[in-house]
């Protein structure tokens, strides 16, 4: 059996393939491959491990072909996939859940300090060689501790960076269909309606999974129930904030700041965002540490060789 990997991805994963007696092969370019060079490297496989950059829809499948039995996803997040398509023509699809909960959380907290604190932006300014003395007035930013942490989407990674929040004694809002009973015994977290959170909140952090229902969540409509003294944090799916309306609401000082590791137009920004000083932007890294990215890569191979040995894979989505 023949096995396409679209990128290369940590070791530990391709070995995982290569033991179980399938033939990898791979882009060994450290790029995201065109639409069409992905057509031509699907063609005749019997597997692909796939990444979140990878666009799979129904002219993929048709392409990769009747062999062709799964994609296995080197993400959490499956919004590149056309789980519809996958279904009619009985491709299975996997994911990586719960390596990167930790990781992505600790992501959100090192995005929510750098904002509410202005490191991105002193660190910036000490740089030019600008700074001449200490001083009172200077830069003077925003408490955590004891602050307002609402979390949007109090799924995996919602609930454990809410967790985290116990040392710095935040109260805690969320969003979520269900109420989160170990949030609410932990923290006495509340569960509340959108504008609530929003009113209330001096960060507001995003987790859910971006689908029709959550691309634009947050819109000029939201960032305006904002309060000004406000940061946004997203280090879920860039479209579920409508990146252009974030920055007239930052450039407006209709909120504080924001932190963001996704982008809606990825790799490109809206216009004005990377001129903003109250921002702290980083390139879709949040599950980048080694461990996770190498638990990824294992949990990957693992599920694409399940499913090609005719097993069950263990993290399915369709
Ligand atoms: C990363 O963005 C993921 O969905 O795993
Ligand atoms: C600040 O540097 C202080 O010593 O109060």
């Amino acid at each position: 059996m023949l096995v396409y990997v679209t990128r290369p991805i940590p070791q530990p994963g391709i070995d995982i393939i290569e033991r179980a007696g399938f033939r990898v092969e791979r882009n060994l370019e450290d790029r995201a491959l065109t639409r069409a060079e992905l057509h031509a490297a699907v063609r005749g496989r019997d597997g692909v491990l796939c990444l979140l950059t990878d666009t799979i829809d129904a002219e993929v499948f048709d392409t990769a072909g009747p062999a062709c039995k799964v994609f296995a996803n080197y993400a959490v997040g499956y919004n590149n996939i056309d789980l519809e398509a996958a279904r009619t023509r009985g491709i299975r699809i996997t994911n990586t859940p719960g390596v990167l909960t930790d990781a992505t959380a600790d992501m959100a907290w090192a995005l929510l300090f750098s904002t509410a604190r202005r490191v991105a932006e002193t660190d910036r300014f000490i740089r030019t060689g600008a700074w001449k003395s200490w001083g009172p007035m200077q830069f003077l930013s925003a408490d955590v501790t004891g602050s307002t942490l609402g979390i949007v989407g109090a799924g995996r990674i919602g609930t454990n960076m809410a967790l985290k929040s116990a040392g710095f004694r935040m109260k805690v809002l969320y969003t979520g269909r269900r109420p989160n009973t170990e949030l609410e015994s932990a923290l006495g977290a509340r569960r509340v309606e959108m504008d609530e959170l929003l009113a209330e909140s001096d960060f507001v952090s995003l987790h859910v999974p971006l689908s029709d229902v959550t691309r634009h969540l947050i819109d000029a409509a939201a960032l305006a129930r904002m309060k000004p003294s406000a940061i946004l944090i997203n280090t879920s799916r860039g479209p579920v904030v409508d990146e252009r309306a974030l920055v007239e609401a930052l450039q407006d000082h209709r909120i504080a700041g924001a932190g963001l590791d996704v982008y809606e137009d990825e790799p490109l920004l809206a216009p004005g965002l990377a001129e903003l000083e109250n921002v702290v932007l980083t390139p879709h890294i949040s599950s980048a540490t080694l461990t996770t990215r190498t638990r990824m890569a294992t949990m990957a191979a693992s599920n694409l060789v399940a499913v090609l040995r005719g097993e069950e894979p263990p993290n399915p989505v369709v």
